[in-house]
């Protein structure tokens, strides 16, 4: 499939744009600084919360899992049995489990990643979800692919 280029200026803080990158949904959330401070609050509770299972590019290969700290580009897909994660932003969403701080949940099996799309301990899916290759063409558009 063909690299897709997507403006990422319209996305508001703590907003989500949902594209498309060869039949899959990939998700781009612009993190606010409370955001991007929950990501360090966690790693006894994930899987994987330096992501060393090759679930991203080099460049993607740091404490956010991204180029930029705001910008999460994520393949929207379960790495369970692929179903795609809702995004649920809000911190504290207590219906889902207290020590979940928000991010993505599955409604398939209630897998459970947080807002690096890295996956909790304790639900079906094995793996952080998939950063895909992607390059800043300039401040405001990102190529995917
Ligand atoms: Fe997501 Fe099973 S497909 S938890």
């Amino acid at each position: 499939g063909a690299p897709v280029e997507v403006d990422i200026s319209k996305i508001e803080p703590g907003m989500i744009l949902n594209v498309e990158w060869r039949g899959k949904p990939v998700w781009i959330v612009n993190r606010t600084k409370d955001m991007l401070d929950l990501l360090s609050k966690h790693d006894d509770k994930l899987v994987d919360p330096k992501s060393e299972m090759m679930q991203q590019p080099e460049y993607a290969k740091n404490a956010t899992r991204s180029i930029k700290p705001e910008f999460l580009v994520a393949v929207g897909v379960c790495t369970h049995l692929g179903c795609s994660p809702t995004f649920r932003k809000e911190v504290g969403a207590a219906d889902l489990g207290a020590d979940w701080p928000g991010g993505f949940f599955c409604p398939c099996h209630g897998s459970k990643f947080d807002l690096a799309a890295r996956v909790f301990q304790g639900v079906p899916a094995p793996t952080n979800l998939v950063i895909p290759p992607h390059k800043y063409l300039s401040d405001s558009r990102i190529l995917i692919g």
